[in-house]
Parts: C-alpha cells; sequence; structure tokens
C-alpha cells in the first residue's frame, strides 16, 4: 500500500527502512522523504513506523527469550551431569 503518494513511499518501504535501522520520524523522512511535499501522510507513516518498531522489538524479545530458554536448558543438563 503507497503511504506517501507524493513520493511514492510504500508501506514495505517503510517497513524496510525501520529493519534497516531507522527509529523516528524525522530520520525516515530524511531517508525516504516521507511527508515532505503536502504533509498528508504524516499520521499514517507514524503509523506505519511505530507498528514496525513495536513488531520489530516484540521479535527481539521472543528472539531474547528463545535465548535465555536454551541456556537455561543446558545449564540444567549440566548440573544434572555433576555427580552428586
Ligand atoms: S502524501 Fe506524503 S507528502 Fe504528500
Amino acid at each position: 500500500m503507497i503511504i506517501c503518494v507524493c513520493n511514492n513511499v510504500s508501506e514495505k518501504k517503510i517497513q524496510a527502512a525501520v529493519h534497516a535501522g531507522i527509529h523516528t520520524m524525522a530520520e525516515l523522512r530524511q531517508e525516504l522523504d516521507v511527508g515532505t511535499c503536502c504533509g498528508k501522510c504524516m499520521r499514517c507513516a507514524k503509523q506505519v513506523l511505530h507498528t514496525t518498531l513495536k513488531q520489530q522489538e516484540q521479535q527481539q524479545l521472543t528472539q531474547a527469550t528463545g535465548s535465555l530458554q536454551s541456556l537455561l536448558d543446558r545449564l540444567h543438563i549440566q548440573v544434572n551431569a555433576v555427580p552428586a
């Protein structure tokens, strides 16, 4: 879906920019020119930015939790492997 008609910026382009490290509207504006013409896209662009950041944060949290669980599982095995 096109978010910024003036600059032909799609939702996917904004999501890709966030995955590449963009975290703010100022950075998004600088990188993709979103909202630099009529400005009508700003609310929708902000929504896509924030939703993508939340999804990214959730994915990172899930990965960290998985890594921690894996570490705890390994430690449990090592603790059980120690002779009494
Ligand atoms: S629609 Fe984005 S600046 Fe006009």
